[in-house]
């Protein structure tokens, strides 16, 4: 049982989070934090918290479970406002989707790494955000991963799986540097290439007239860019260096791919396209059957 919840962005995440966590009856009292009214207003309607107030501070005083759900520029402040003010045998996790930054930010804002500090990252999201957006099962058949440092106190790790498992994730744990790898390939990668693509297509002269002809292709493949600007910008910032490196290799593949379309090597994209396509067909199989 978690006797008051301290949630630290009442959005997407933490909101669902703070559903998932009272609708299993696992939670006494949440208290919300955020800068704005209205999103915590709105949370308090809803019922995902049960009051709010402005200052973190005030938010984590008594909290026997803290979750940090804001964007990763806010991660330090939002650490460091939280000194002198936890109590004793506190959890403190966050949801960020880069961990070398978090760690990093951990580590200014606390002064130094706590051992009742856990880095964890839910593989679950859509394009909206805020508390609205928020919804109980987000988290239902979807990986969590952990990345537990070596002053890790097991038994905050246990704590923070205990409940991301009665959210219905399956917990992994990780490194930092193999979960921010990882990530930029399977996450950040595609990100950035719907976002490219769709602003390369807005700025072309003939534009409305492509979107005009869009079809369904267009719409799975871009869907993601429609998702919270400030957010990406944090992410590319904070997981600069393995996504900068995930981009490079990308380029190159596509370098390849362009030359033999203008070589009109048939042979050679046909082999690029099966191989495409079984490598997906195995994904999904794979998912379809984890999730029964
Ligand atoms: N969306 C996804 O797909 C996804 C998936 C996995 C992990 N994540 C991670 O989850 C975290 C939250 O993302 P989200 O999608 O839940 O975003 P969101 O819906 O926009 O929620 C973020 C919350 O943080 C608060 N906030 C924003 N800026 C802040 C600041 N500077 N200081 C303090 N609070 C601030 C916002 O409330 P106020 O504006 O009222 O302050 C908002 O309620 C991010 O770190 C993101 O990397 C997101």
């Amino acid at each position: 049982m978690i006797e008051k919840l301290a949630v630290i962005g009442v959005g997407l995440i933490g909101g669902s989070m703070a559903r998932a966590l009272r609708q299993e009856g696992l939670v006494r009292e949440v208290v919300g934090c955020g800068r704005g009214r209205e999103n915590l207003e709105r949370a308090l309607a809803l019922g995902v918290i049960d009051h709010y107030t402005h200052e973190v501070g005030a938010a984590v005083e008594g909290a026997d479970f803290v979750l940090v759900a804001v964007p990763l520029g806010a991660m330090r402040r939002t650490f460091a406002d939280m000194r002198g003010h936890l109590s004793a045998g506190v959890v403190v996790t966050d949801v960020g989707s880069a961990k070398a930054s978090v760690v990093r930010d951990a580590r200014e804002g606390f002064g130094a790494l706590p051992p009742f500090f856990v880095p964890g990252h839910p593989i679950a999201g859509t394009e909206r955000a805020g508390v609205e957006a928020s919804f109980p099962e987000l988290f239902r058949h979807r990986r969590v991963i952990l990345t537990p440092l070596a002053g890790t106190a097991p038994a905050a790790l246990e704590r923070v799986e205990w409940a991301w498992r009665h959210c219905g994730a399956e917990v992994t744990r990780m490194s930092v540097e193999h979960h921010d790898e990882v990530l930029a390939a399977t996450s950040h990668l595609p990100h950035m290439l719907a976002f490219g693509l769709v602003d390369a297509l807005a700025r072309m002269k003939e534009n409305e007239e492509i979107f005009r002809y869009a079809a369904g292709g267009f719409r799975d493949f871009t869907r993601i860019a429609s998702s919270n600007p400030v957010m990406w910008r944090d992410i590319c910032l904070a997981n600069c260096e393995a996504l900068s490196a995930m981009l490079g290799r990308f380029s190159e593949e596509m370098a390849d791919l362009a030359r033999t379309i203008r070589n009109a090597d048939g042979e050679h994209l046909l082999e690029i396209f099966e191989r495409a396509k079984a490598a997906r067909d195995r994904f999904i199989d794979g998912v379809d059957a984890e999730r029964g």
